[in-house]
């Protein structure tokens, strides 16, 4: 079954036919909110607003273990995440959407894996390429079929936030390789590779990074407000032709 986690601007899916929901326990504590089961297109998928249902719950205070999971615990074997990013690189503009295929993790203090028992090993896991190939190519190829125009590839740099950057941390990241800046691809993406989740992510651009662009003197918080309500909708065409693909077999993720 295919998970979905939005983020900020998508706390929830207007193309879901709510079944129930579920406030799910894991050992980890509560995931961000109740589980959202329906259906797309006939298609059940489960739906988790990662920020909770009123978008209370700041990126470094998410409870990504107990999110993660949740959906495995209810049958979810694929994750499609959507998370707004600010462009570093400059074709990455507000409104763009981006599928990225490697990230660059900045954060500190986060709970970062699933696999602790005392007295079990240590488990390090390959992360080579933390993302599912599978899922990237379905998203790709549901893009393609529904026309909408997405960039393939791209670091995500995963900062700590809540704060935005400075623009120097802005040149830093792009020095490093960092293609867009976000607050919640990690450890997210390595959750769902513990757990053996087919992850991939939706990077949403909804401004330019610090110092970049329009954001040369400050980034706006209204400019992010505009740019989201349009894009989202694209995001839900997207993510109804991607069930809708998979439903036809015609890219099985
Ligand atoms: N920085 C960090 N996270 C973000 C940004 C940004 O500029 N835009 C959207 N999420």
């Amino acid at each position: 079954m295919l998970g979905i986690i939005g983020g900020t601007g998508l706390t929830q899916l207007a193309n879901l036919e709510i079944t129930h929901r579920k406030v799910a326990r894991t050992p980890f504590g509560e995931p961000s909110g109740a589980l959202t089961f329906g259906h797309i297109c006939d298609q059940e998928v489960i739906f988790l607003a990662r920020h909770g249902y009123g978008h209370t719950i700041p990126p470094h205070e998410v409870n990504y273990r107990a999110n993660l999971w949740a959906l495995k615990d209810h049958g979810v074997d694929r994750v499609v995440s959507v998370a707004t990013v600010g462009g570093i690189h400059p074709g990455l503009i507000p409104g763009m959407l981006v599928i990225p295929d490697q990230i660059i993790d900045y954060t500190h203090g986060r709970e970062a894996t699933c696999l602790v028992e005392n007295g079990k090993p240590v488990t390090h896991l390959d992360f080579t390429f933390p993302y599912c190939d599978r899922m990237r190519k379905a998203l790709l190829q549901a893009a393609a079929s529904a026309g909408i125009s997405l960039r393939d590839g791209g670091v995500y740099g995963v900062t700590q936030g809540p704060r935005l950057e400075t623009a120097a941390e802005i040149n830093r990241m792009e020095r490093d390789g960092a293609d867009m800046v976000g607050m919640t691809g990690m450890p997210e993406a390595y959750l769902a590779r513990e757990l053996a989740l087919c992850y991939a992510a939706v990077g949403v651009v909804v401004n330019y990074a610090a110092g970049r662009g329009l954001s040369a003197d400050g980034i706006q918080m209204e400019e992010i407000q505009s740019v989201l309500g349009e894009v989202m909708l694209q995001v839900r065409h997207l993510l109804e032709q991607l069930v809708t693909n998979d439903a036809a077999g015609l890219c099985q993720f």
